[in-house]
């Protein structure tokens, strides 16, 4: 078990990703249980790029409910089309938000929060769960974060059993 993560000292974020992504590999590859690998890939997240909250809702009786993070509370259930995270799954793509108030309906579980990425999780032609990530300053998600979280939830996508 890597028990240790490697950060590399840059601010480049596409560096970290690039660094991160084999050690979220490695370590899912050593487990078999979900929650213990989304759990890992939230604090994995989370101490690379410390973001204000990171974690998963997992689609669960028709809605999206609270799984693994790391961050301060959260509202547990949000229903499909309310929120950035019930948007991003009725439409069924990342949605990348770099000013919060700006978007209708979002969902404040934290008045903190400035900008957010929300990347769908697909495991076959399903949406399974959404990868949700806020940050407490404004614009800071881009396509960078867009292309290397997909990676990420694509790997979980097809590793995990769902
Ligand atoms: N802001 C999200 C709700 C989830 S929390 O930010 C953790 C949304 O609008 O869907």
């Amino acid at each position: 078990m890597a028990e240790h993560l490697y950060i590399p000292t840059t601010k480049d974020r596409k560096g970290i990703y690039e660094a991160i992504i084999p050690q979220v590999e490695a370590l899912i590859n050593q487990e078999t249980d979900l929650i213990a690998n989304l759990a890992n890939t939230t604090a994995v997240l989370k101490e690379a790029f410390s973001f204000f909250w990171v974690g998963f809702y997992l689609v669960k009786e028709a809605q999206l409910v609270l799984g693994p993070f790391q961050g301060p509370l959260a509202c547990t259930r949000i229903a499909f089309g309310k929120g950035v995270c019930g948007t991003s799954y009725t439409q069924q793509k990342t949605l990348v938000v770099p000013d919060v108030e700006a978007f209708p309906g979002h969902i404040a579980c934290s008045s903190l929060t400035q900008s957010e990425i929300v990347v769908p999780v697909w495991q076959e032609k399903k949406v399974v769960a959404i990868l949700d990530i806020d940050s407490d300053q404004r614009e800071d998600f881009d396509q960078v974060d867009q292309l290397y979280l997909e990676q990420i939830a694509s790997l979980l996508g097809k590793t995990q059993k769902w």
